[in-house]
């Protein structure tokens, strides 16, 4: 795995940026996006540059269960507000998670991303090691599902929430297998509470406890992380 360490978010957010300016350079066609606070930066690089996306499709990772397009939590919402608002793109796609058939929507998502293969795929991490919504012990084989949110992650995401009570306990997200297709992957982290788990992505056993382990078998990764998430490397 490539590592470029930075001095703070807003510079990892252009040298993530700088990947995939290059990587448009050179063709690519289709990008997969992230959510949480991570890649804030990343997309306030994308629209403020003069980068025409419209002729990319993207992809995100991942949704919640049971929150409507204009809930300011949901993900949808998210990508609006950060990129989508301000960059035109030729598509965009995201689980949708109001459906009644949950399995359905996701093997339609899966169905979707086989068909346009995705070239750079923006990851940020979860406290416990979780990438998208793959929270620890999901199978390296598994494609788009639906996942039961973890104790770990529904603390963790709740600082959006006015309540616990309200953090979704589902979601809909891309597969680790789905994930290891893309040509090319970009890992986000910042902060010092993300050291321990950038330590075990780069330094520990490749398991299915640690989600994000299995990046270190994909060819094509790069990790940004700033001084404190690098700390204890
Ligand atoms: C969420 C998302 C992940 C994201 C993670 C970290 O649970 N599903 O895709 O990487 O949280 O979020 P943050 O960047 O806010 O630390």
């Amino acid at each position: 795995m490539n590592i470029i360490k930075v001095k703070d978010p807003v510079a990892g957010g252009i040298a993530a940026f700088g990947i995939i300016k290059e990587a448009i350079a050179a063709g690519a066609k289709t990008l997969g996006l992230a959510t949480g606070s991570t890649p804030e930066t990343l997309y306030r690089a994308m629209v403020e540059s003069d980068l025409d996306f419209s002729n990319i499709t993207a992809f995100n990772l991942d949704e919640y269960v049971g929150l409507s397009k204009d809930n300011s939590q949901s993900y949808y919402y998210f990508m609006q507000e950060h990129l989508f608002k301000y960059k035109k793109f030729k598509q965009h796609f995201i689980e949708n998670g109001l459906v009644g058939d949950l399995e359905a929507e996701a093997a339609a998502y899966e169905a979707k991303l086989q068909a346009h293969p995705i070239d750079v795929q923006i990851l940020g991490i979860g406290l416990n090691g979780h990438i998208g919504f793959n929270e620890p012990k999901t199978s390296f084989a598994s494609l788009t599902h639906v996942t039961n949110l973890t104790e770990s992650t529904i603390n963790a995401n709740k600082r959006f929430f006015e309540r616990v009570e309200d953090v979704p306990t589902k979601a809909l997200t891309m597969g680790i297998k789905s994930i290891m297709r893309s040509k090319q992957i970009i890992l986000l982290a910042y902060g010092a509470a993300k050291a321990p788990i950038i330590k075990k992505l780069l330094e520990g056993p490749v398991s299915e406890d640690v989600p994000a382990s299995v990046l270190q078998k994909h060819p094509q990764v790069t990790v940004i992380i700033d001084e404190a998430a690098a700390s204890l490397l």
